[in-house]
């Protein structure tokens, strides 16, 4: 299994292009069962979760070819209206085609998703709003079984779901009647879902805000061309790292918009922050200040920063606070981080973290997609070299992630064991 190898202690310095997002694009993927025909997504990413994302397409039956960052997907054959276990467990996202095809086809038959890393992720608001819409959800051998036409209805979810909201959406495009979704993710990757269902004839009003309006339509067609937004996640991720190392990055092709609460934390921690024709530039002395962070749904701070933000932490000038309010069981990267020499206490899903003076370089293992770039991150600011290993999990949401950081100046690369 290959390892990333980082030799800490080097500044960042330099340019880089951001890529599209993985969350807007795996939705978008689904959608486009929504109508028969070829569509093209552009600025896609080349992940695992992309290429997890073609596989279940092709088993539903879609044509799907990927060059140059450009995906055709053609859904005119598809007539397997199932998601099977082996892909679903892999990736919880497979779960958005639930909507699309029981909107096409009038059923569904979606593999649950079983467990995850960062504790139990449901889908009950998922089922519970589809079985308010007027179908009839089953269990069966582990497949929920969808069937039915939906009814528009006012649906009031409990808690903000990005899966939640955006699968019911595609269900609710086609129903008949009004569809109310209350409490709705407002998400970018949400608002980019609603300007391609837009885009294929559907009614979708509200966006941006927390209260969604569907008006059903009786047809969807594709969408000839559409191109993903630059990647919140990746950017922060980049930024964060600048910030512990000390340096000057400018991301091109970042969406300053999407970013506003981490780039505001940022500046507190000590970094300085300019907007250029729309790039982000990040300059740091590396000299953190300590700075207390709560995760939020958007336009909060994202759980799926909150890994980085962590590790940017670990070195600041005082004590801070850091409490998941999105996924309280996400942090397995504290154990890791503490191989490193971090002094991190949890409680539930609130973490202290007393800044220190020097991280060492060891060896770490990655759990998840975000704990992995939070390694990475403190093993690039760590004295000496560490290693990391179980590096699949980055590359199901970073593309090149050890190629970019070189070209910023860092001594970082991947290791295979074939070698
Ligand atoms: C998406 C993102 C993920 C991000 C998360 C929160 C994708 C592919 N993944 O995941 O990277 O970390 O949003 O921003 O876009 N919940 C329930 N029942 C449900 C659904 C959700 O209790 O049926 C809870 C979850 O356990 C969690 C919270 O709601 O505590 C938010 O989860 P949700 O927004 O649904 O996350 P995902 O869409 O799975």
């Amino acid at each position: 299994m290959d390892k990333i190898i980082v030799k800490g202690g080097n500044q960042l310095n330099g340019k880089i292009k951001i890529g599209g997002a993985k969350n807007a694009v795996l939705p978008i993927m689904t959608a486009c069962i929504l109508a028969p025909g070829q569509y093209k997504l552009t600025n896609v990413p080349n992940l695992k979760d992309t290429r997890t994302m073609s596989e279940l397409l092709r088993r539903i039956g879609a044509d799907v070819t990927y060059s140059n960052h450009s995906l055709i997907i053609n859904t005119e054959n598809c007539n397997t209206p199932e998601a099977p276990y082996d892909l679903v467990k892999t990736m919880r996202a497979s779960f958005y085609v639930l909507g699309p095809l029981l909107s096409r086809f009038g059923i569904s038959k979606v593999s649950l998703p079983g467990g995850c890393a960062w504790g139990p992720r449901p889908v009950d608001y998922h089922l519970k709003a589809f079985k308010e819409l007027g179908a009839s959800v089953e269990l069966d051998s582990g497949y929920i079984i969808a069937k039915g036409k939906l009814i528009g209805c006012t649906i009031n979810f409990e808690n903000v779901s990005v899966g939640a909201t955006g699968n019911v959406l595609m269900g609710a495009v086609t129903a008949k009647g009004i569809t109310k979704i209350n409490n709705a993710a407002r998400e970018p990757e949400i608002t980019l879902l609603c300007e391609f269902l837009n885009l294929m004839g559907a009614k979708i009003k509200g966006l941006n805000s927390n209260t969604l309006i569907i008006e059903g339509v009786d047809k969807l067609s594709p969408v000839k061309e559409f191109e993903i937004v630059p990647d919140r996640i990746e950017a922060g991720t980049f930024l964060i790292a600048t910030a512990i190392c000390g340096g000057e990055i400018e991301l091109i092709d970042a969406n300053p918009d999407h970013l506003q609460t981490v780039l505001n934390l940022l500046v507190k921690a000590g970094s300085e922050i300019n907007i250029k024709d729309g790039n982000i530039i990040l300059k740091s002395n590396g000299k953190i200040k300590h700075v207390d962070m709560e995760t939020e749904p958007f336009p909060g701070f994202p759980t799926d920063l909150q890994a980085q933000w962590m590790a940017l932490m670990t070195l600041a000038d005082g004590t801070s606070l850091i409490v998941d309010n999105v996924y309280a069981d996400r942090f397995t990267h504290i154990a890791e981080l503490t191989r490193l020499g971090a002094i991190i206490s949890l409680e539930k899903n609130k973490a202290t973290i007393t800044g220190i003076k020097k991280l060492k370089g060891a060896e770490i293992m990655s759990t998840d997609i975000r704990a992995s770039a939070s390694l990475i991150i403190a093993a690039l600011v760590a004295n000496g070299e560490s290693s990391i290993s179980r590096i699949y999990h980055i590359d199901r949401g970073y593309e090149k992630i050890e190629e970019k950081f070189r070209s910023l100046g860092a001594n970082i690369w991947r290791k295979s064991d074939r070698n």
